[in-house]
């Protein structure tokens, strides 16, 4: 193409024009009109900056070392989950709902409420300080649709939420900060494993069931990972050798049975919507028992630690982290590496029916 293009101004302009179209054609069209995302430390994108009290802030190095604009508040050395399923699905990094620049034409590809520390219910994470609860992001989320009100008719919104992706991945904090920390909170002491996760779920339920009539139709909710075979939890010393705290996961694992059959009913009582179940506790368990499928060699520490525990903190300002990142699980004592991020935003995007369930993200932006 470069010769016939030298020839004359008007070719060159017409090459020009190929080359153009090309690259255009080449650039995954956007699957899913816009992505809204709700959740904890996972997925916060630097939302946590913007309070002035809590103690759960990474805006400085090493948080970032790997990540293109450096420092933002993720918990990451790179990108987060929600970044490579942005990318994989066609739309740009979603910007932070509370940045000052997450307006106008900003929120049209969608908006990430996520915030560290944030639980289901109202007090989870409390003993960190500030955070919005799943409650408040979900307020957060009808600003923007006052705002996209401004910028498309009402039909043409409605269309544009049922083909957005709602992605949640929520319910953490409610056991690593409320339930698992009964020296804080009250909740052990007042509800069985089982009624605590009845609980959480009926409150979650509720909340989906809003969004569902805001409009959005396609729904994919990501269960707890295995909190028991965390660094933070390998840290109290209290797992037999190379093993996980198998009561914190059993105790987790209620939730996530009960989320999974949320999606079953929920599936089977609105036709016209899509509810998704992401496995969380099965990618975490298939990186660490399968990890050097995966290249990675430390699955039971993070790359950059602190405590006095060596791994029950964030890392520190300034803390020099391992050099052989992509070999680490996780990135500090709770947070997976970007590596790890990447191998499972492409489990979600398109991996096989086991992955997610009834099926994955693809399949949620054909069907
Ligand atoms: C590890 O890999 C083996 C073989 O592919 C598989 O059978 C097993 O289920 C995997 N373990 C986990 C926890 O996924
Ligand atoms: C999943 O998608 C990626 C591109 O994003 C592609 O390279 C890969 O082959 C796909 N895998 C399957 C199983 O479809």
């Amino acid at each position: 193409m470069e010769s016939q293009c030298s020839h004359s101004i008007v070719l060159l302009i017409i090459c020009t024009i190929l080359i153009a179209l090309s690259w255009i054609g080449a650039m995954a069209k956007p699957q899913f009109t816009a992505m809204y995302v709700f959740g904890d430390s996972l997925s916060d994108p630097g939302n946590n900056l913007y309070f002035h009290i809590t103690a759960t802030k990474s805006n400085y190095l090493p948080y970032g070392i790997d990540f293109p604009d450096g420092p933002t508040g993720r918990f990451c050395n790179g990108k987060i989950l929600v970044d490579f399923l942005a990318e994989l699905v066609g739309l740009p990094i979603l910007p932070a709902y509370k940045s000052p620049s997450t307006n106008g034409k900003n929120i049209l590809f969608g908006v990430n409420y996520a915030s560290s520390a944030a639980g289901i219910l109202h007090e989870s994470g409390s003993n960190f300080g500030h955070r919005f609860p799943l409650s408040e992001q979900i307020q957060h989320f009808k600003n923007t649709l006052n705002q996209l009100r401004y910028q498309m008719e009402e039909d043409e919104m409605s269309k544009y939420l049922a083909n957005a992706l709602l992605f949640m991945a929520i319910g953490s904090n409610d056991y690593s900060n409320n339930y698992l920390m009964p020296q804080i909170f009250v909740s052990s002491h007042l509800y069985s494993p089982g009624d605590f996760a009845d609980l959480l779920i009926k409150q979650y339920a509720g909340y989906i069931l809003e969004l569902h009539n805001l409009g959005l139709r396609k729904f994919y909710l990501v269960g707890n990972p295995p909190y028991g075979c965390s660094p933070l939890s390998l840290s109290t010393g209290h797992a037999p050798p190379g093993q996980c705290i198998s009561s914190s996961n059993n105790i987790v694992e209620m939730f996530n049975s009960r989320l999974k059959s949320l999606v079953a009913h929920l599936n089977s009582n609105f036709l016209d919507s899509q509810f998704v179940f992401g496995p969380s506790f099965q990618w975490f368990s298939e990186l660490r028992e399968n990890s050097s499928a995966y290249g990675l060699q430390v699955t039971d520490k993070g790359c950059c630690r602190y405590g006095p525990k060596n791994s029950e903190l964030l890392c520190l300002p300034l803390q020099i982290p391992c050099a052989n990142r992509d070999q680490y699980l996780f990135w500090d004592y709770a947070h997976p590496t970007q590596a790890v991020n990447q191998i499972i935003a492409q489990w979600a995007y398109n991996g096989s029916f086991s992955n997610s369930y009834p099926r994955n993200i693809q399949q949620m932006a054909q069907k």
